[in-house]
């Protein structure tokens, strides 16, 4: 593992390495533990998006492995008056340890891993998020105790978190069941990347455009803004299209009677979600959050303590 950019380019165990580190380092924290696997590393973090938890947590869990992280906001880089992701890359390698980026276009990030010869982490793109799926993977695990044979529904938007989801689930084992509306299911490529992996997995793929189909018997209930940065314009028909989808106590009754709701956040409480249940007993999405920490202190210790 070089990179961390999709979770297609992950094995199974490369996951299950990922997920285990994450344990251990969420306890030694825990504890009081000292676990300085990036003593005297730097990470540059470079957003083009605004973000709490991956800013936050990327930071902090840096300071926590011993290392240092840089903020980089693109209004203040170069970057941003649009000097080359080649130089870009080229002239960082020459500083840092790894980068953690957020931006708009995926190749972006495949283009600093192509011209950079340092970790490239992707902290979300359009495209996919690869980070918080490792989170929420971990989350399940810890409450539910296994991955594999569960059923996760997310209802929604086929954006980047669906794409992760489907890349995530399918890797480990899941059946996930993708309900969104027709224009706004999941990226083509990695719908059939995922049904690849599926094979080998075992897992059972379901898209439809049926709310109470994909969320029939759920393990884990998960869903995302209808409205992703960048697509502010969209907000008045896209809250139109997606109401049908809104995780409400009605539909969540259809799920497992003991399942959990996830949520990546930021959340806007009546779109996608209602209160009751995003803020009800069955709902772990501070964990959740939480678990971003954890997870991306093991992303960063495999990649860069090298
Ligand atoms: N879930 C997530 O990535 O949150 P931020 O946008 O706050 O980083
Ligand atoms: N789909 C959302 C996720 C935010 C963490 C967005 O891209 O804005």
């Amino acid at each position: 593992m070089d990179h961390l950019i999709s979770l297609n380019d992950l094995t199974l165990e490369e996951i299950e390495q990922i997920l285990n580190l994450s344990e251990k380092l969420k306890k030694q924290q825990q504890e009081g533990v000292t676990h300085h696997y990036l003593k005297g590393k730097t990470l540059g973090m470079i957003f083009t998006k605004s973000s709490t938890r991956t800013r936050v947590s990327f930071e902090v869990g840096m300071y926590q492995l011993g290392g240092y992280a840089l903020f980089l906001s693109s209004n203040d880089i170069q970057i941003g008056r649009g000097e080359t992701i080649y130089d870009t890359a080229q002239v960082l390698s020459r500083y840092i340890d790894g980068i953690m980026i957020r931006t708009f276009a995926h190749s972006d990030v495949e283009d600093l891993a192509k011209y950079g010869n340092i970790p490239i982490i992707n902290g979300l793109t359009d495209l996919m998020h690869p980070c918080q799926i490792l989170a929420d993977l971990f989350t399940v695990y810890e409450h539910k105790g296994t991955l594999k044979g569960l059923k996760m529904a997310y209802l929604g938007d086929g954006n980047n978190i669906a794409n992760s989801l489907l890349h995530g689930c399918s890797k480990v084992g899941m059946d996930v069941a993708i309900g969104s509306p027709k224009g706004y299911q999941c990226d083509e490529q990695v719908i059939s990347e995922a049904k690849e992996a599926a094979k080998i997995s075992g897992s059972n793929i379901i898209l439809t455009e049926d709310p109470v189909e994909a969320i029939k018997d759920a393990d884990v209930v998960y869903t995302d803004t209808w409205v992703s940065m960048g697509q502010e314009s969209e907000k008045q028909s896209r809250i139109k299209i997606f109401e049908p989808y809104k995780v409400d106590g009605n539909l969540f009754a259809k799920a497992k009677e003991d399942a959990i709701f996830l949520h990546c956040l930021p959340a806007y409480r009546g779109y996608e979600v209602t209160e009751e249940i995003i803020d009800g007993s069955q709902s772990v999405v501070f964990d959740e959050a939480e678990n971003r920490l954890h997870v991306q202190k093991a992303i960063m210790a495999l990649l860069m303590d090298k």
